[in-house]
């Protein structure tokens, strides 16, 4: 299998500063099959530019009402939102985001026609433990956060984010480690939670220095990249080797 047809998401977490500064690196990123984050501050100007990438939200809420700064699926449905990043260690770690909550999220995200993309990952004190302590907490991850929430009317989409290999004080995981991760994954929702063919990414500290060795194996159905999503060069490098250039 070629590299064609793996998704590269793009994650700009709480950056740029500027409206500007989002418009012009969205110019920059807009290719197929990519998937663009921006903070939800910039999705309506992002959305504005983008004709090949498709746009996503790295966060929501579950509905609408009297909740003050949040922001519910069917709002970023109305604002070209396709994608929803739910779960994303940094909103498990600084933004309470439990698997109930995160659960909850999924439902709403699927009830709105959008599409989610949960993060799993475990962190370094689980690793160390060695990978069958790494499976049994992703394992009780994906359980929770997918709980009664296999009525998806696309591919699910899941990465697998080791928390100590996400940028910048990251260490880069193994591309033959993670694909052991992986396979796990796409066998656990396939025999446990009965979700066929799910599309599994990598994520943690991946740039156009390492993203071959990551995309070079079929088991990686893409990338979630964050850092370097940011570095218009280094971005267009990550979708050139993925585009088999
Ligand atoms: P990174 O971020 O590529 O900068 O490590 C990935 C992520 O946390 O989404």
């Amino acid at each position: 299998m070629g590299n064609s047809n793996k998704l590269i998401v793009a994650n700009w977490k709480c950056y740029p500063e500027t409206a500007a500064q989002a418009k012009a690196l969205a110019k920059d990123s807009d290719w197929s099959d990519v998937v663009i984050a921006p903070s939800t501050s910039f999705l309506g100007i992002v959305k504005l530019v983008l004709r090949k990438s498709a746009l996503a939200a790295q966060n929501c809420y579950w509905t609408e009402g009297a909740f003050t700064g949040e922001v519910s699926p069917k709002q970023l449905k109305s604002l070209g939102v396709t994608y929803v990043i739910i779960g994303h260690s940094e909103r498990r770690q600084f933004f309470g985001d439990t698997d109930l909550i995160i659960n909850k999220k999924i439902k709403a995200v699927i009830a709105a026609g959008l599409q989610p993309i949960l993060c799993v990952g475990e962190s370094w004190l689980i690793r160390k433990e060695g990978l069958p302590a790494a499976k049994s907490f992703i394992a009780n991850q994906l359980s929770q956060d997918l709980k009664g929430a296999s009525n998806l009317k696309r591919k699910l989409i899941v990465v697998y984010e080791p928390i100590w290999a996400i940028s910048p004080k990251g260490r880069v995981d193994r591309p033959a480690d993670a694909v052991l991760m992986l396979g796990f994954i796409k066998d656990f929702l396939n025999s446990k939670l009965g979700i066929k063919n799910p599309r599994v990414l990598y994520g943690g500290s991946v740039t156009s220095r390492n993203a071959a060795d990551f995309l070079a194996l079929g088991e990686i159905d893409g990338l979630l990249v964050g850092g370097a999503s940011r570095n218009a060069a280094d971005f267009k490098k990550i979708i050139r080797l993925r585009n088999g250039k």
